[in-house]
């Protein structure tokens, strides 16, 4: 794999890093030498994987804790690390979260948060560390997508919705800034063993797909990066988030219904 800190910079900032693939870019990040800004709400978790990744690997790390459904704590952010002039050369806009079910019965409060988390916080994020790294001429951005991005997919309407817009926004500014020395992404992964599925109320799926390990889905990102506007990891996804294409739109939602809907509409008939 190429050396990340040689081609994009000293120092990573990476959001929802407190688990599962946030978790797993700063340990790879790590190990390539990189110092990070890890941010998330945990801070006993952050703190356990800063000190882990300081002894480890000899890297300095700077945990930030901010809710980034709150736009003044992510401008809080943006300013302390402005403000102590920390040079950020690969952001991972990872922190995301899902909801699971009829969007009839989900809290509106907490879908227009994720919309806060999935799309606003990386609207501020990149547009405060962007103009930077174009002067500079180097530096890379990574967007989290998902096979939801490619499709619409019921009973994860918002937050399908969210990840399409990450991949919308990544690959334009792919295109925008691919000639200023700037690398962006949008990796889509399917299902891959995280607490997400957990924490969007997401029981007993089995995914066409299969599952997928963070640790394989970060390596595919670091390894398409620079190469790619966007990258699905394993070919199952791949080739679903592709067949989708040739379906006419009236049939894609149903598709999905069929393979996403709860068990409450199987009762129901
Ligand atoms: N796992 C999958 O199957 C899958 C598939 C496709 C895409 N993705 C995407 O991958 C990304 C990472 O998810 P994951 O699978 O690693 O899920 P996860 O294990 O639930 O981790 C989510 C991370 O986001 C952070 N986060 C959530 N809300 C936040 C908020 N309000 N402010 C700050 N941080 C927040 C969490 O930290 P705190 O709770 O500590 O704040 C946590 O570190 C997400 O964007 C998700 O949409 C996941």
């Amino acid at each position: 794999m190429k050396n990340l800190k040689e081609q994009y910079g000293n120092i990573a900032m990476i959001t929802g890093a407190s688990g599962g693939l946030g978790e797993e870019f700063a340990i790879q990040l790590a190990e390539q030498g990189l110092d990070l800004i890890l941010v998330a709400r945990s801070k006993d978790k952050l703190e356990n994987l800063s000190n882990t990744l300081k002894s480890k690997y000899g890297v300095k790390v700077w945990v930030k804790i901010a809710d980034l459904s709150d736009s003044s704590d992510t401008q809080k952010l943006i300013d302390e690390v402005k403000k102590e002039q920390l040079d950020i050369s690969l952001l991972i806009n990872n922190a995301g979260f899902g909801s699971f079910g009829f969007f009839h019965d989900l809290d509106g409060k907490n879908e227009a948060k994720m919309i806060d988390v999935n799309i606003k916080s990386p609207v501020m994020l990149t547009s405060a560390f962007l103009p930077k790294m174009v002067q500079n001429k180097k530096g890379a951005i990574v967007f989290l997508g998902s096979v939801g991005s490619y499709q619409p997919t019921p009973f994860f309407s918002n937050y399908s919705a969210t990840k399409a817009w990450n991949l919308m926004f990544a690959e334009s500014l792919w295109a925008e800034v691919r000639k200023e020395g700037v690398d962006v992404i949008c990796l889509s992964p399917g299902y891959t063993k995280t607490e997400f599925q957990e924490n969007a109320g997401a029981y007993g799926q089995k995914p066409l797909g299969g599952w997928s390990e963070p640790k394989d889905v970060v390596k595919r990102c670091f390894s398409m990066l620079g190469k790619k506007p966007s990258t699905i990891p394993g070919f199952m996804n791949w080739f679903l988030a592709w067949n989708i294409r040739f379906t006419p739109r009236r049939i894609a939602p149903l598709v999905s219904y069929n393979l996403f809907k709860p068990k409450k509409v199987l009762v129901k008939g």
